[in-house]
C-alpha cells in the first residue's frame, strides 16, 4: 500500500496561501507552534501574520521532550483551538504533530507508544517545514525524547497524517550551511534507507531515487550562501519526497543508532544519520547488496566504489567529524542495546542485534 493523505503545496511562495488553506480547514482560531530559532528569523513575523487568531508558543526544543509536549496537549485540549499549526524543524513539526493527536486524546504522549495506540484523529495539523530533511510533513510519525529513559518513542497513527503541508523553499533562505547539509543529509538517509529496507515498494522506491538524485546534484550547492536559489528549491523538493518514500517503506539501522544517540546525549539528528550512514551502510552491505546496485545504477555511480563515492558526498559537505561528537564508549552498550529495540529495526533486511550496532559504534 502507499498513501500520502496530506495535501502538498511545494514551491517558492506558497506560504501566501496560508489563509485560505486555514480557511478550507475551518480553522478560526490556531495553536502556532515553533521553536526560538525560527521565531527570530526575520520572515518569521510575517508567516505569523498569515496564520490568523492564535496562541503561540516557541518553547519546542531540539529532540522534542515528552514533558513539553504533554503540556502544550493539555493546553491544546482546553483551547478551543479547530487547528495546530507546526513551523520548524523536524523538532517542531514532530511535536506540534504529538500535540494535534493529544488535542483530540487524553493522556501523555508516552502512553501512546506504538502504532495507533489512540482513538480519535488528530485536531487538523498544518506542517510549513523550515528545514531541508525532516518529511514530517508528509509523515505518520512523531519522535518525542524521553531523557528519563535516556531514549526517543515513535508515537505514530492512521490519524497522524497532517492535513496540509506547505513547503516554501523561501524559508530556507536564512538557515545556516550546516543545518542545510545535515538536514538534507537526513532526507538523503530517509531515501537511501527508504530503498534497501525490508518495506521498500516500487512507489517508495521511485520517490527515493528521485530525491537521492536531486539532493546529489543540489545538496552542496544549497549550502553554498552564493548558490542558485534553484538548488535550495530542489533540496526542499526532495526532502518532501524522501518523507513521503521513508513514510510509506520505512527507515532502518542508520535511524535506529541515531535516534539512541540522540535520546541519550541530545545531538542533532540530520548530524547523526550524515556520520552514521556510510559506516552502516558497509556493515550491512552483504544484505542489501541488490538494491544498493539499483541505487548506483539509478545514480550512475559505479557500484564497486559505492561506499567512497558515498563517503567523498558526505565529507563535501560543511559538517563537523564524529570524534567532535565525544560519544563515550561507556554508553556504548546502552546504544546498541536501544538501537536493537527501535520500532524501525525490523525493517532491516540484515537482521540487526545490539551485538552488531556495538560493532559499528566500536569502529566509528
Ligand atoms: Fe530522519
Amino acid at each position: 500500500m502507499f498513501r500520502v493523505p496530506t495535501r502538498v503545496l511545494i514551491g517558492p511562495g506558497c506560504r501566501f496561501q496560508i489563509p485560505e488553506i486555514l480557511s478550507s480547514m475551518g480553522a478560526k482560531r490556531c495553536l502556532l507552534l515553533t521553536d526560538g530559532g525560527v521565531r527570530s528569523t526575520p520572515w518569521f513575523s510575517g508567516v505569523q501574520s498569515l496564520c490568523g487568531p492564535h496562541d503561540l508558543d516557541d518553547s519546542i526544543a531540539q529532540n522534542p521532550k515528552h514533558r513539553n509536549v504533554d503540556r502544550l496537549g493539555a493546553q491544546a485540549r482546553t483551547g478551543r483551538y479547530d487547528a495546530v499549526i507546526g513551523i520548524g524543524g523536524g523538532s517542531v513539526l514532530d511535536a506540534a504533530k504529538a500535540v494535534a493527536m493529544l488535542a483530540t486524546n487524553e493522556g501523555s504522549i508516552a502512553s501512546f507508544e506504538g502504532k495507533n495506540q489512540f482513538s480519535n484523529a488528530s485536531l487538523p495539523f498544518l506542517a510549513i517545514p523550515t528545514t531541508c530533511g525532516t518529511g514530517s510533513e508528509v509523515t505518520w510519525v512523531s519522535v518525542i525524547s524521553v531523557p528519563e529513559q535516556s531514549r526517543k518513542i515513535s508515537v505514530k497513527g492512521d490519524g497522524m497524517f497532517p492535513a496540509f503541508a506547505i513547503v516554501d523553499a523561501e524559508l530556507i533562505r536564512t538557515l545556516p550551511s550546516s543545518l542545510i547539509a545535515s538536514t538534507g543529509m537526513d532526507a538523503f538517509t530517509h531515501a537511501i534507507e527508504a530503498v534497501v529496507g525490508k518495506p521498500a515498494n516500487p512507489v517508495s522506491d521511485a520517490l527515493a531515487l528521485e530525491a537521492m538524485s536531486l539532493l546529489l546534484h543540489h545538496l552542496a550547492l544549497a549550502c553554498d550562501p552564493e548558490g542558485p536559489a534553484e538548488s535550495k528549491e530542489q533540496v526542499m523538493l526532495a526532502s518532501t519526497m524522501a518523507g513521503m518514500a521513508f513514510g510509506n517503506a520505512d527507515v532502518g539501522a542508520v535511524h535506529c543508532l541515531s535516534e539512541s544517540i540522540g535520546g541519550l546525549l541530545d545531538l542533532p539528528h540530520g548530524l547523526l544519520n550524515t556520520l552514521l550512514l556510510t559506516p552502516v551502510l558497509r556493515y550491512q552491505q552483504s544484505h542489501i547488496a541488490e538494491p544498493l546496485l539499483r541505487i548506483a545504477q539509478s545514480l550512475e555511480i559505479p557500484f564497486d566504489s559505492f561506499f567512497d563515492h558515498l563517503q567523498a558526498f558526505v565529507e563535501s559537505l560543511p559538517l563537523p567529524s564524529w570524534s567532535s561528537l565525544n560519544v563515550s564508549p561507556s554508553s556504548f552498550d546502552l546504544l546498541a542495546s536501544n538501537s536493537e529495540s527501535n520500532g524501525s529495526n525490523a525493517s532491516n533486511r540484515m537482521d540487526m542485534r545490539a551485538e552488531d550496532y556495538l560493532t559499528i559504534l566500536r569502529g566509528l
